[in-house]
């Protein structure tokens, strides 16, 4: 992931001056006794009651006890196999993995164009778009149907909601120098119209799963969706533009990264990178230099290149200096009423959203961990103020738009805290630059500062327990992490996005971290609502092989399969932890002995890690979920061959099309795709067994 407009959050800061030392003794090494705290047999049982009502609207059926991982894991997909470097999905023997639906491909709205596919040799439009599924998917989920029997869920049929990040802009308007191509605004419009949101029907066919086209529930929500702005900063100041003088309507969703869901059965996508497609000519930052608030959030004059602002006004940061803050927010879309208005709900605060993890408590109260994925930015918890009514679905609409905003603290002895970001308590005050709840809100980033929260590795995905509600979570790396001079977050709030140089923590004990870490935690006494937890660290990722030299690795503490720059975390039903990697795609350099991108099962009790997928060339692995019963898995593949610029779109990869991993829609491989594909079992058992 080297790509430009695909940002490892390195590119707002020149990452030079770091020093390379390398396995510094973490201030923290002892173990807590993690489990203290956690819940005992009868919450358990509780948790069980809950859920079965649950699943019927989320999918959602956990069920305690290991489930056991007995698949043979698969081999590195090294460059330097002898093999050489595979340009497919590798899954274990007895399982295969297909093509489901790629970039371009018909997401069957009803109509003319129900069934016709993109020719990727095409520049893609604004209008194919809107009827085809969106560009580089990540965080998905799969809401089944109701169905008869004691689960009272669809394995067969369901909705899958998929993310679409960004863009590769070269791809979308056919062109190796986007930098200098002559764009028009019709190409602006259909690379904004591939973001967003995909919606299809999933049925079981002859035994496969497949998009049924045409659906009344097929539905692309993009760059330019009308949403509704909700909760405490609705109608705030910072948040009116010309077009919008309420500050409660706004275009679109941008740069949906992974995602969440709701125990009610909404949908929830998080606006993550959303600075890099803002800028405005140089020149005007020299007449109007940026603001603290638009420094914190990384907004620059280029952007990460689309040069969007360009085209249409709407992201030039002096045409309409308060669009940037209409973004950043975690929105939720109902995936059974296409015609919803989806709706961003500002109470969960405004960051580089990476995904919304929930968690339901006992007394039905909902808690939600939103991770801040920059580098030395935070991990909060949102818990409402109402509670989850599992009889009556619309009773929980608004849920998200009240309760409390949390960012957490690690402190050195496993002990953690959650602090209120609550306009009037401690510092968030208006002397202090917060003049209500809506600043406290559409600053977080900068109340967090206030509050002196724990900077983070990168915050990416949360997965929570289905049993335990042990939090586990992503910290995918961090080349300042220890870097000279040391440096902080200013209280202050006038940090720019990415440019502290901390020293290690104890929850970020490596300096220059590349290969990333899994924290875990879990709330005081099992309550979802707690003010304190107790964590610690899941395993730290690294590389021990000595096939290939590299002198410069961490080893970890990987007790099975090497990875590093954990992303994706999920956990299926029955407590197999999920891990998908995000780290440089063409497998060289640090990553030559542990090969290409992953996806890796882990067995939260035992901490062993076996490898489960290898991936095409030059992508990362993102997005995973099932049918309930687990036999059904998606997988989602995003930017094969990546970096393919000048020498041509498929000098990197040819994945999916090049039919490997089964048929497409495309005759030829003209360009790499970005796709889900299903994983089944030959034998029809769960996944992972
Ligand atoms: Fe879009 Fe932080 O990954
Ligand atoms: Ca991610
Ligand atoms: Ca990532």
């Amino acid at each position: 992931m080297s790509s430009i407009m695909h940002p490892d959050n390195d590119s707002t800061i020149n990452p030079s001056g770091n020093t390379s030392i390398r396995d510094v003794m973490a201030e923290f090494k002892g173990r807590r006794n993690f489990l203290k705290g956690s819940l005992g047999m009868a919450a358990v049982a509780t948790l069980g009651g809950f859920a079965t009502q649950a699943q019927a609207y989320s999918g959602a059926s956990p069920t305690p006890g290991g489930g056991g991982i007995t698949f043979t894991g698969v081999g590195a997909n090294r460059p330097s196999n002898p093999g050489g470097f595979v340009d497919a999905i590798t899954v274990p023997l007895g399982y295969t993995a297909k093509v489901l639906i790629g970039w371009g491909d018909a997401i069957g709205r009803p109509g003319a164009m129900a069934n016709t596919h993109w020719n990727a040799a095409d520049p893609m439009t604004e209008a194919v778009q809107l009827t085809t599924f969106g560009q580089h998917n990540d965080g998905m989920h799969f809401f089944p149907f109701p169905a008869a029997g004691a689960a009272g869920v669809s394995n067969d049929r369901g909705l899958l909601c998929v993310n679409h990040e960004y863009v590769d802009p070269g791809l979308s308007v056919n062109s190796a120098t986007y930098g200098t191509h002559p764009l028009t605004g019709a190409e602006v419009a259909g690379q904004i119209a591939s973001h967003g949101i995909s919606v299809v029907e999933l049925r079981k066919v002859g035994g496969e799963m497949k998009v049924h086209r045409p659906s009344v529930l097929a539905r692309r929500i993009t760059g330019k969706t009308p949403m509704r702005i909700s909760g405490p900063a609705a109608g705030a100041a910072l948040l009116k533009t010309t077009a919008d003088p309420t500050g409660m309507q706004v275009l679109g969703t941008l740069n949906n990264c992974a995602h969440g869901f709701t125990p009610w059965g909404t949908y929830l996508t998080c606006e993550e990178n959303f600075n890099g497609y803002f800028g405005t000519p140089a020149a005007n930052l020299t007449a109007e230099p940026l603001t603290s608030l638009e420094r914190r959030y990384g907004l620059s004059s280029t952007g990460f290149g689309y040069r969007w602002y360009e085209q249409d006004a709407r992201f030039d940061i002096r045409v309409n200096p308060n669009e940037p803050n209409r973004f950043g927010w975690v929105v939720e879309i109902d995936p059974w009423n296409p015609n919803s208005q989806p709706i961003k709900r500002t109470a969960l605060g405004r960051f580089k959203h990476e995904s919304a993890g929930h968690v339901v408590g006992a007394d039905n109260k909902v808690a939600i961990y939103l991770g801040d994925d920059e580098r030395n930015d935070y991990q909060y918890k949102f818990v409402c103020t109402g509670v989850f009514n599992p009889k009556n679905r619309a009773a929980n609409r608004d849920l998200l738009d009240s309760g409390t905003l949390y960012v957490a603290k690690f402190n050195a002895d496993g002990s953690g805290t959650w602090l209120p970001l609550v306009w009037g308590q401690g510092d968030l005050t208006p002397a202090n630059g917060f003049a209500d709840q809506a600043e406290v809100l559409i600053k977080a980033r900068q109340a967090a500062d206030r509050l002196g929260a724990t900077m983070m590795d990168r915050p990416e995905w949360v997965a929570v327990h289905p049993t335990t509600r042990e939090v586990y979570l992503t910290l995918t790396n961090n080349n300042r992490r220890g870097s000279s001079p040391a440096s902080s977050n200013n209280a202050s709030g006038t940090t720019t996005a990415g440019g502290a140089r901390p020293p290690v923590d104890a929850a970020n004990p490596r300096v220059d971290n590349r290969y990333g870490h899994i924290i875990r935690w879990t709330e005081a006494g099992g309550d979802v609502g707690a003010t304190t937890f107790d964590w610690d660290i899941f395993v730290e990722c690294g590389d021990k092989s000595t096939v290939l030299p590299n002198p410069t690795r961490y080893l970890g503490n990987i007790d099975g399969d090497d990875f590093g720059a954990p992303d994706g975390l999920w956990f299926d039903k029955d407590g197999r932890l999920w891990i998908q990697t995000d780290q440089q795609g063409d497998g060289l350099g640090d990553w030559a002995n542990i090969g290409g991108n992953m996806m890796l099962c882990a067995d939260p009790s035992t901490r062993q890690i076996t490898r489960f997928l290898t991936s095409p060339k030059n992508c990362e692995v993102t997005g995973v979920v099932s049918t309930p019963d687990g036999k059904t898995m998606f997988v989602g593949i995003q930017h094969p061959g990546e970096d393919w610029a000048p020498a041509g779109y498929t000098a990197k990869s040819t994945w999916p099309d090049s039919g490997v991993n089964g048929p497409t829609t495309q005759a030829v491989a003209v360009k790499p795709r970005s796709s889900v594909v299903v994983i089944t079992k030959d034998d029809g058992g769960v996944i992972g067994t």
